[in-house]
């Protein structure tokens, strides 16, 4: 396994992306995010919330603009990086998925050895030889997450809850430099969501990296973040704090008055 990350820089200038020609779901996004702290991306569904997370980590091709991402001392773009060099900058994100992304059918330890993201096919994650230095610090993260007891037990016997701790551990296996989630809480109940938001955030800060959620809960956005970006049709339209979070930029974000009442 490669060297601890530094934090990342991730800095996206001008982000446009187009599922077709002519209709851009990313509208120019400019955001950058370094340094530790938990941003949390709120804005309806449909807004391109997803899009422009996996966009960084290139799961979708942007069609127009720069995506930096600083690594130790050297910069890349990822919207223009290819093949093997582009392997190379994607283990440095991490990604926590709505629906956990796990192998079913393997344990909790052969999930963080092999999942990489999700990036590996089973069968390949099958074939890999694991190594006593990653066996240790996979043993060392499911402790982190509270999942000590569950190294060798299959995935699909876990709760919600306990997968996407397998999801987080398994996103920290790669020492990213930086950590996505896409809707991490969206499939769990309300305790659950917040242990989840609170394990993102300390694993962000104990780590020193950047934290990048999507979430449309609007509550557990504002309180867990230190940063809110509200999106609204492929626009940004709120980035600050979250007391300055106010009903008029939720409005603008989400439209209509009747569901703040
Ligand atoms: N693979 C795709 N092909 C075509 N359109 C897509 C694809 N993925 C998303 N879209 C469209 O892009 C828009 C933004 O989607 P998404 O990024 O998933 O928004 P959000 O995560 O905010 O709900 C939606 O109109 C969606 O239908
Ligand atoms: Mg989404």
């Amino acid at each position: 396994m490669h060297a601890n990350a530094t934090a990342g820089t991730l800095r996206i200038e001008q982000l446009v992306k187009e599922y077709r020609p002519g209709q851009p779901v990313l509208k120019g996004i400019d955001l950058a995010v370094s340094g530790t702290g938990l941003t949390s991306i709120i804005g309806p569904s449909g807004t391109g919330k997803s899009t422009l997370i996996r966009c960084i980590n290139r799961l979708v091709d942007p069609t127009a603009g720069r995506i930096l991402l600083e690594l130790q001392g050297q910069r890349v773009d990822m919207a223009q990086l290819r093949g093997s060099a582009l392997r190379a900058a994607r283990r440095h994100i991490g990604m926590v998925f709505q629906e956990y992304n796990l192998v079913e059918r393997l344990t909790v330890l052969e999930n963080l050895l092999t999942g990489r993201l999700g990036y590996l096919s089973a069968w390949r994650a099958w074939r890999r030889r694991f190594e006593a230095e990653d066996v240790a610090y996979a043993l060392e993260l499911l402790q982190t997450v509270g999942l000590a007891d569950f190294a060798t037990r299959r995935v699909d016997a876990l709760s919600g809850g306990q997968r996407q701790r397998v999801g987080i551990a398994r996103a920290l296996m790669q020492r990213p430099a930086v950590l996505l989630a896409d809707e991490p809480t969206s499939s769990l109940d309300p305790k659950t969501s917040v242990e989840i938001m609170e394990m993102l955030r300390e694993q962000g800060r104990a780590r020193g990296i950047p934290v990048l959620v999507n979430i449309h809960d609007v509550e557990l956005a504002r309180r867990y973040s230190d940063r809110i970006v509200g999106m609204t049709g492929g626009r940004v339209v709120y980035d600050g704090p979250p007391p300055g979070l106010q009903d008029a930029h939720l409005r603008q974000i989400y439209g209509g008055e009747a569901w703040l009442a």
